[in-house]
């Protein structure tokens, strides 16, 4: 048995260590909680599915945008699809219906969807159906079918001009002065003639082009009709969107071995555009989503489809601000944000496959809004 002595020790001495514990659980930074963000917002962009319904699905239900009865349960989310949803594959029939179908449920649920035409949407528009598989043919109901839809007088032509552009600027969140990511399937060449005005100019050019390869009589598809090449009438500057330098075709940002060149390039672009971010499809890396100069750019096609068998992947961007001082509410509305307030802003950017998520990049910064 302690006497008294060692009683008062023992007592003292737990004391202190409680003492100690404490104020050093009090010191540790306390975690961002959702309750201290007075804003957030989910991205996820997807690159090139040609033609695969199946694995179409299974990314979206990877990045928990769907259930298992294709319906959006992403709520507020944006989903952005850089192009390339047809040829090589057989069901681009049945992924255009299922972005179709998405864009009024996001749209009802406060989200976004954003698609993006790829240099194969134009080139089935003007007749060149190289890559069109005959399964693809007998999937659409046959030629006549699928030529009707795809012109100004069916639903695929119509819902191309009306809800997919070229190039997409996408906002991370609805303040004035708010941070923009640029999304297009090739990537944007800095010396590309018609950047500017960013997105409207190029997008612009690219309906122009759309417009007069659906308007009927199409172009007879080749093979085995020879090919006619751009439709009659194609200004040159509507050419210069389908041109190899253009960005529905280059692939400097992803080829580019320099990566001091690529840097210069995005600094260029993102000063001129007015972006964060330069992301694309068009070049697929089979294993990765392939992030250069610190996230700069951003080449997401993995190559999707059971055509390539590469692997599947979204980009995700988690987006948030954080008042300085005081708490404010947990919204995705503009109204909980205050101007001229001092916020701390945060931007994760990770790689989801099915094995995982891999960080990109995470900015955090403080912001006046
Ligand atoms: C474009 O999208 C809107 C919103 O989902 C839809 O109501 C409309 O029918 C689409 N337009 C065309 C021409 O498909």
């Amino acid at each position: 048995m302690p006497n008294a002595r060692q009683w008062m020790l023992i007592i003292t001495g737990g004391l202190l260590l409680w003492y100690m514990l404490s104020s050093l659980a009090a010191r540790r930074e306390p975690e961002p909680s959702p309750g201290h963000q007075a804003f957030r917002q989910r991205l996820v962009a997807v690159g090139d599915l040609h033609g695969d319904i199946r694995n179409t699905r299974a990314v979206l239900r990877m990045a928990k945008l769907i259930d298992e009865h294709d319906k959006w349960i992403g709520g507020s989310d944006i989903l952005v699809q850089t192009g390339d949803n047809i040829d090589r594959g057989t069901y681009a029939l049945d992924i255009y219906r299922l972005f179709a179908s998405l864009r009024d449920q996001a749209s009802e649920a406060g989200g976004q969807l954003h698609t993006v035409l790829g240099n194969h949407e134009f080139m089935n528009a003007i007749g060149d159906w190289r890559y069109v598989s005959k399964a693809d043919i007998a999937h659409w109901g046959g030629q006549k079918q699928r030529l009707h839809d795809m012109s100004l007088d069916g639903w695929l032509g119509q819902e191309w001009l009306a809800n997919y552009t070229t190039t997409a600027r996408v906002y991370l969140a609805p303040f004035k002065g708010a941070p923009s990511l640029s999304f297009t399937h090739g990537s944007l060449r800095p010396s590309y003639p018609d950047l500017l005005p960013y997105p409207d100019r190029i997008n612009e050019l690219g309906a122009g082009l759309l417009s007069r390869a659906l308007t009927p009589p199409m172009a007879p598809p080749h093979p085995p009709n020879p090919y006619r090449g751009l439709p009659e009438g194609t200004t040159a500057a509507e050419a210069g969107v389908y041109d190899g330098g253009g960005p529905l075709w280059w692939r400097g940002l992803a080829d580019e071995l320099d990566e001091k060149t690529v840097c210069e390039w995005a600094k260029e672009l993102k000063e001129k555009l007015g972006v964060r971010r330069i992301i694309g499809g068009h070049t697929p890396d089979f294993e990765r989503i392939v992030d250069r100069c610190g996230g700069d750019v951003i080449i997401i096609d993995t190559g999707i489809s059971y055509a390539y068998g590469g692997v599947l992947s979204a980009l995700e961007i988690i987006y948030s601000l954080r008042p300085v001082d005081g708490a404010g509410e947990l919204s995705t509305g503009v109204h909980a944000l205050r101007e001229g307030e001092r916020y701390i802003e945060r931007e994760e950017v990770y790689a989801v496959y099915q094995r995982g998520k891999k960080k990109i990049t995470v900015i955090e910064q403080e912001m006046i809004i």
